[in-house]
């Protein structure tokens, strides 16, 4: 079986990190062009580096929760597997997801990048709250994350890529996103083809809802790991359809 899942905010809602633009979501009472753009850096990196702080404690209090278990579990059955996840936190990977087997395509939180070359560390353990300047350069660091505005990073954009050139997915999963950015609409309907099955796991309608063979509305820890099982359980008979 060939998988692909694509993931959002909505997968670690259940571990307590606050989604964008669902209820009580950072978007709905912070403004990102204050927090989440280049200029917003320029202008004021202690606000942007303050914030990024606290959702890194956050992340680091937070645990994985069953979707993503649920996932992991799948990564290690499927034949092949790839996912592509809108999230920077680090729960795919602590719930056992094989970092090979994933891609951040909106960057790592715990990554601190220099604004100007290429140096760049992990950043997992408490940190203390100077500004970070870079040892190679002595230019402001940063947090590793895609803002508003910014391309996607051109590797992970080709990882994604090279799993759609091997095939179409015989089951694509799109679970807890909004599905805002075309590129995940687009990345859904490719890597699905003509014959493999679209799945959505959303307590909400989104705009990739009209394309699912079948929409969960149910909240992603508790669909994903029926999913998985009922997947697995099936995966030496013929696969269910939705
Ligand atoms: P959003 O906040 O836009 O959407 C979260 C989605 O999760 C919504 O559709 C909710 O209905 C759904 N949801 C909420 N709780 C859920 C649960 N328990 N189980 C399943 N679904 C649930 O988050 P994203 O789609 O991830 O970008 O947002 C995409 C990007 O916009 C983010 O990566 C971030 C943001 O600006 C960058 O930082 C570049």
């Amino acid at each position: 079986m060939r998988v692909l899942v694509i993931t959002g905010a909505g997968v670690s809602a259940e571990s307590g990190i606050s989604t964008f633009r669902g209820k009580d979501g950072y978007w709905r009472n912070l403004d990102p062009t204050k927090l989440a753009t280049p200029k917003a850096f320029a202008r004021n990196p202690d606000l942007v580096w303050d914030w990024y702080r606290e959702r890194r404690q956050r992340i680091r209090k937070a645990q994985p929760n069953p979707a993503h278990q649920a996932i992991a579990n799948l990564a290690l059955q499927a034949d092949e597997f790839l996912l592509v996840t809108q999230n920077v936190d680090d729960l795919h990977l602590r719930a056992g997801l094989a970092a090979e087997k994933m891609v951040q395509i909106h960057g790592d939180i715990f990554m601190t990048r220099c604004s100007r070359c290429d140096f760049r560390r992990s950043e997992h353990e408490h940190e203390d709250g100077d500004l970070p300047k870079c040892p190679q350069c002595s230019a402001l660091m940063r947090p590793g994350v895609v803002w508003f505005g910014e391309q996607l990073d051109a590797v992970k954009i080709g990882i994604v890529e090279n799993f759609m050139r091997g095939g179409d997915s015989d089951l694509v999963i799109v679970a807890g996103t909004s599905a805002l950015f075309g590129y995940i609409i687009d990345w859904a309907l490719r890597a699905r083809g003509q014959a493999g099955q679209l799945i959505e796991v959303n307590p909400e309608e989104t705009w990739l809802s009209q394309f699912a063979a079948k929409s969960f509305r149910e909240p992603a820890g508790v669909a994903l790991p029926r999913l998985v099982n009922e997947l697995l359980s099936n995966v030496n008979r013929r696969a269910p359809t939705y």
